[in-house]
């Protein structure tokens, strides 16, 4: 392992140590065992406490602020795992084999490499597109027309729809930064990979996981070089996941310790129970729509400021408070106005955010070397202390994985309109090991809505209104 990348794993496994020292692990009865069905459960309002289904795939213990894939400690995979490993673990149950590594990673270089969507995606004014729609509208280019049925029946592939001009598509080959196309003639119409297909179930469907895990991390790239008004860079088959990413957004291939710090970003937001998103990516995928729909519900669903768009908003925060000395002032107006401060709170945590544990002290590191990102830690951690004093542990109002992870992508390099998009990137797989999972046993959901209006009115026509 690379030194530099060495002292960040240091610094997981002090995490891990202080986090098992202040919180214990042990899982919740009522939701840790198979559930007998019709269940029942006190729902509050925005269905809190419903149980939707159940699933093998993670588990969030709000109260002892611990989170787990598959049976392992988020902590652990953060330390020594990658995102490849763990979408292989969210997916398959279990950790990979070397060769079934390597298979998955080849899949990943294969399906990073998507031209045609590239070029029909620039077809949009991709650089005034808010950067989930710019991600959301990619994942249906990836989808391209057909709908489930037509997966099952023989009828015209998505490659009709990119058949049109494939002889020229502008493409950078290489980063060297300029604003106007260098291009790239191919000949050959280009084909979809093998066995990927729009459903989830089966070979094919793993398959299209990982074409659209994959896919997405390749589109976040395309979608940042756009907004700064650049062209879209291919990927690089000899960096990882992590390393692609931070590479096709900036066009600069990044330092180990970025690559690092990306990855264990990448598997932080990878899986997070049943929260909105993965939720709204369940209900479409419920409908037998397929998975690129089912993942854009995802996205958009991930979009909202109380939701992934919050770490955006931690950074405006942030900057709007614009020093240490100013927190209290602005924190004391921000109550008054009935705000909500950006980062913290958790539907499900009442602990601290053990991704958050992980996130500070990276924050931490890159700010040694970056004065930016320094600067909003100090305002980020005096305004922390204001929030646990004000609140107190009783509230259970901690920072969320959205309050530290600007500051980290910040110091990456990357701009604050891109991080909800990351975030979209990394949840891609947790959100299809799910939708997996779900289709297995599907049952569409319907839930019912009570209907509190007015009964017996008589139509009034519109001359009499
Ligand atoms: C995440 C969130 C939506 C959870 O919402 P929820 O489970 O519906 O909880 P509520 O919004 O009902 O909050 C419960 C109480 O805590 C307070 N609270 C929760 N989060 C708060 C925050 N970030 N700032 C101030 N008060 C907060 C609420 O005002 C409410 O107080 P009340 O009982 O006096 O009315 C909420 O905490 C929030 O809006 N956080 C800020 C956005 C954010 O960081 N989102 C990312 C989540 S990973």
């Amino acid at each position: 392992m690379h030194e530099d990348t060495q002292e960040i794993t240091d610094l997981i496994l002090e995490a891990t140590a202080l986090a098992r020292k202040e919180t214990s692990a042990e899982p919740e009865p009522d939701l840790t065992r198979a559930v007998r069905w019709p269940v029942e459960c006190t729902v509050g309002p925005g269905l809190e406490g419903a149980i939707a289904c159940e699933s093998k795939v993670g588990y969030v213990n709000g109260t002892k602020g611990w989170l787990i894939y598959r049976g392992y400690d988020i902590f652990d995979l953060c330390a020594h795992s990658s995102y490849e490993e763990t979408s292989y673990l969210l997916l398959k149950g279990k950790l990979p084999l070397p060769p079934q590594l390597s298979s998955l990673k080849h899949r990943f270089t294969e399906y990073r490499h998507l031209p045609d969507v590239k070029r029909l995606l620039m077809s949009f004014p991709v650089e005034k597109m808010n950067s989930m729609a710019a991600l959301r509208l990619g994942t249906n280019l990836m989808r391209q027309k057909q709908t489930y049925r037509d997966q099952n029946a023989s009828g015209p592939h998505l490659e009709d729809a990119t058949s049109t001009d494939e002889d020229s598509i502008p493409m950078e080959t290489q980063p060297r930064g300029e604003r106007s196309a260098v291009y790239e003639f191919r000949g050959k119409r280009h084909q979809r990979p093998k066995g990927v297909e729009r459903g989830l179930r089966g070979a094919e469907g793993l398959a299209s996981c990982y074409h659209i895990i994959a896919g997405v991390s390749s589109i976040a790239g395309a979608v940042a070089r756009l907004r700064e008004g650049h062209l879209p860079i291919e990927p690089d088959p000899n960096l990882s996941h992590a390393g692609n990413l931070i590479y096709m957004m900036s066009g600069r291939k990044p330092t180990p310790v970025e690559e690092r710090v990306m990855d264990i970003a990448l598997i932080l937001h990878a899986d997070h129970g049943m929260n909105a998103s993965t939720f709204a990516a369940l209900v479409v995928a419920s409908t037998l729509s397929d998975i690129y729909f089912s993942v854009g519900a995802g996205i958009a669903a991930l979009n909202g400021p109380l939701h992934g768009g919050a770490n955006e908003q931690v950074l405006y925060q942030l900057e709007e408070i614009g020093s240490p000395d100013n927190v209290d002032e602005w924190f004391d107006a921000a109550r008054r106005q009935k705000r909500k401060i950006a980062g913290f709170g958790h539907r499900v945590y009442k602990a601290y955010d053990p991704r958050a544990r992980i996130l500070k002290p990276l924050a931490h590191y890159l700010a040694r070397t970056n004065d930016r990102a320094r600067h909003l830690l100090e305002i980020a951690e005096v305004l922390e202390k204001k929030v646990a004093t004000s609140f107190g542990d009783e509230r259970g109002i901690f920072p969320n994985v959205d309050y530290y992870s600007g500051i980290v992508y910040g110091a990456l390099n990357i701009p604050p309109y891109m991080f909800t998009t990351v975030f979209a990137v990394s949840r891609t797989a947790g959100w299809t090991a799910r939708l997996r999972e779900y289709l297995r046993k599907n049952r569409i959901f319907r839930p019912r809505g009570v209907y509190t209006g007015t009964f017996d009115r008589e139509y009034t026509p519109m001359e009499d209104r």
